[in-house]
């Protein structure tokens, strides 16, 4: 392995080390914020300092003048910090836009928070606690939750900091630019034992991923364990994929939007097939509302929902929705 300086093991460093594509936007945004603010706090001493000294009482007896006020003066100390503080802002939610919207196509790895250690599983079938290795120069995109408090994943050499809440799935991506080992912290005060929720982010090349994800570790992908669970569970014998048993059938439903009784339409996507595992009834598919699914709340832990949630998105052909606007010029070409 090509192995880079890193922050891992140094003493102290006021950066952290930029390993993702999203730090350089990051620390541009933050070394401008520094700017602005050291331009003004020496601007603004200095002229300070220099008018107490010119306008200094000269004389026992000395009175001032009063000012009226300078609609020109007043104007300019208003549009120029606002000029500033809107550039601080347009600059800040470019970087944010880019950093909370993940590529399509990107790697997925699930995660789970616990008091106090992050679990990690990789679709193949690889797990691992507090460490996660990744390929370098690939798009990663993390699904994320909690089976108990509220937990925060944060990897400073990426730049990526994200929530991780009970009942919600929240995502991040990042790239990777640089091999090598980084830290990985819980950002959020979760309990006694907070500050011993750290790991490590193993950056490696796409060859040596290989040979890691192929390696003794593995068990069963995902996919394999979400499929015998919902033949364990039972969810076989009423989702069957004719679509004659007593629930729908789970084929193509993955990404695809899903008609509701009440009228509305929802995506299916992670969030809406953990909602329907643990709570059937919050949102009922169209024609099936004399059906009682009954909860898995309690039977089937968060590992294991991100598994059922793998095995139904394996039931669909396409593994990413094509983006709308791509689609009539794909259409166009077939004609040819
Ligand atoms: Cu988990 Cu702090």
């Amino acid at each position: 392995m090509g192995a880079e300086r890193t922050t891992m093991g140094k003493a102290f460093q006021l950066i952290p080390d930029s390993a993702s594509t999203f730090a350089q936007a990051i620390d541009a945004n933050y070394y401008y914020i520094w700017a602005i603010t050291i331009f003004f706090t020496i601007g603004i001493v200095a002229a300070v300092a220099y008018f107490s000294v010119k306008y200094r009482r000269k004389h026992k007896d000395e009175v001032g003048h009063p000012i009226h006020g300078s609609l020109m003066l007043e104007i300019t100390w208003s549009v120029i910090p606002l000029l500033i503080a809107m550039s601080v802002f347009v600059f800040g939610t470019a970087a944010f836009f880019s950093a909370y919207d993940p590529p399509t196509g990107a790697m997925e790895i699930y995660v789970v928070g616990k008091q106090w250690m992050w679990k990690i599983q990789h679709p193949e079938g690889n797990r691992e606690i507090n460490e996660l290795h990744v390929p370098v120069g690939q798009p990663v995109r993390l699904t994320m939750t909690t089976e108990d408090v509220l937990h925060s994943f944060f990897v400073p050499a990426f730049r990526i900091k994200k929530d991780v809440v009970p009942g919600l799935y929240t995502t991040l991506w990042f790239q990777a630019t640089k091999v090598g080992d980084y830290h990985l912290f819980c950002a959020e005060y979760c309990g006694n034992q907070h500050s011993g929720m750290i790991g490590k982010v193993h950056v490696m090349e796409a060859a040596d991923y290989e040979a890691w994800l192929s390696g003794t570790t593995r068990g069963e992908t995902m996919e394999a364990s979400g499929q015998r669970q919902f033949e364990k569970l039972g969810c076989s014998t009423c989702h069957l994929q004719d679509n004659t048993g007593r629930g729908p059938s789970l084929k193509n439903v993955f990404g695809k939007p899903v008609q509701l009784q009440s009228g509305t339409t929802v995506t299916a996507d992670e969030a809406y097939v953990r909602e329907s595992i643990l709570q059937p009834q919050a949102k009922i598919v169209k024609t099936y509302t004399n059906v009682q699914m009954p909860t898995f709340q309690g039977q089937v832990s968060e590992d294991g929902v991100l598994q059922l949630i793998s095995y139904v998105k394996s039931l669909s052909e396409a593994p990413a929705p094509v983006a709308a606007p791509a689609a009539p010029a794909a259409a166009k070409g077939g004609k040819k």
